[in-house]
């Protein structure tokens, strides 16, 4: 199978300069190279063209860069879609975590039952109402079940991406009021800290595994490089300390490379500036290898 990598060099849906630099530094990290000794064949279709930054920011609606963060979705969406109507594998490189949305609208008309992984210290489960930043990183996850301004929940015209029993949340820690209240009354499934913790991450992703396996035709694995520890990955923009372990994260990626039920794929917030020589890049890609085949190989 062919994988086409997409960079979104998005740094919209957050107010910390250099995420935008995320792509480029995961290539610089060997991305296509650790694909290609895979023996996967491996294409490069560049970077999705992000307008500016609202000069003044939209405070009235609580979303910040509204306009350039929707253009820009809009475009993912139909370069993803086009990616699998070609029978090819996405791999999207973020860019902040908003480029979920566009993402998730290429990749949801392609599946009755799409099952969503959110690999994050966040939920991502804001809108407008609930949000304590405006910033809409801090929303995707709800914009694509449908909740929040249409403007987002409408992305390639239709809605919504993914069903909340479809979604399971593994690496919360920080989660907002609003965040908590839609959890409990979606009943969305959660694996925090706590339940890694006390489970194991084997347990997590056998669990995980097995409702995709039973419930879905497809799973998008959305991760926030933030999901893991500051300590393994330094270079994102809202870290949050009593992460996921570089190893527990590696793990987690071959249990789903050897369930072989991922369909496709997103690495976010690396950011370059923030980072400390790479490593968070290096990461990024070492778990790419691992999600798709490494240890198998
Ligand atoms: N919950 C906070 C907010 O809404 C932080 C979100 C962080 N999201 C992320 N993709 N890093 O602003
Ligand atoms: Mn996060
Ligand atoms: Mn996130
Ligand atoms: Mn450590």
């Amino acid at each position: 199978k062919k994988i086409s990598i997409i960079g979104v060099p998005m740094d919209l849906g957050q107010t910390r300069r250099g995420v935008d630099m995320g792509p480029s530094a995961i290539r610089y990290a060997g991305v296509v190279e650790r694909l290609e000794n895979l023996n996967y064949e491996v294409e490069d279709i560049g970077d999705i063209e992000i307008g500016r930054a609202e000069r003044v920011p939209n405070t009235e609606s609580n979303l910040k860069n509204l306009k350039a963060v929707a253009e820009g979705s809009e475009k993912l969406a139909a370069v993803v879609d086009k990616v699998i109507q070609n029978g090819d594998f996405p791999l999207v490189l973020g860019g902040d975590h908003s480029i979920a949305i566009g993402t998730l609208a290429g990749v949801g008309k392609h599946y009755k039952n799409l099952g969503v992984i959110w690999y994050d210290a966040h939920g991502d489960l804001n809108t407008a109402d609930t949000s304590p930043s405006g910033n809409i990183h801090g929303m995707p996850l709800a914009a694509s079940m449908g909740l929040g301004h249409p403007t987002l929940t409408g992305i390639a015209g239709y809605n919504p991406k993914v069903k909340a029993e479809n979604i399971i949340i593994i690496g919360a820690r920080s989660l907002d009021e609003g965040e908590k209240e839609l959890i409990r009354e979606k009943g969305i499934k959660v694996y925090s800290m706590h339940e890694i913790d006390r489970l194991g991450m084997t347990r997590v992703m056998e669990e995980t595994i097995a409702y995709f396996k039973e419930n879905t035709d497809g799973v998008h694995l959305s991760l926030d490089l933030d999901g893991l520890d500051p300590h393994d990955a330094p270079g994102v923009g809202t870290p949050v300390i009593g992460g996921i372990s570089y190893r527990e994260s590696h793990l987690a990626m071959e249990m789903l490379a050897e369930a072989e039920i991922i369909t496709s794929a997103e690495f976010v917030e690396v950011n370059p500036i923030l980072d400390e020589k790479n490593k968070t890049a290096t990461v990024a890609v070492a778990l790419m290898g691992s999600l798709l085949g490494e240890k198998l190989k």
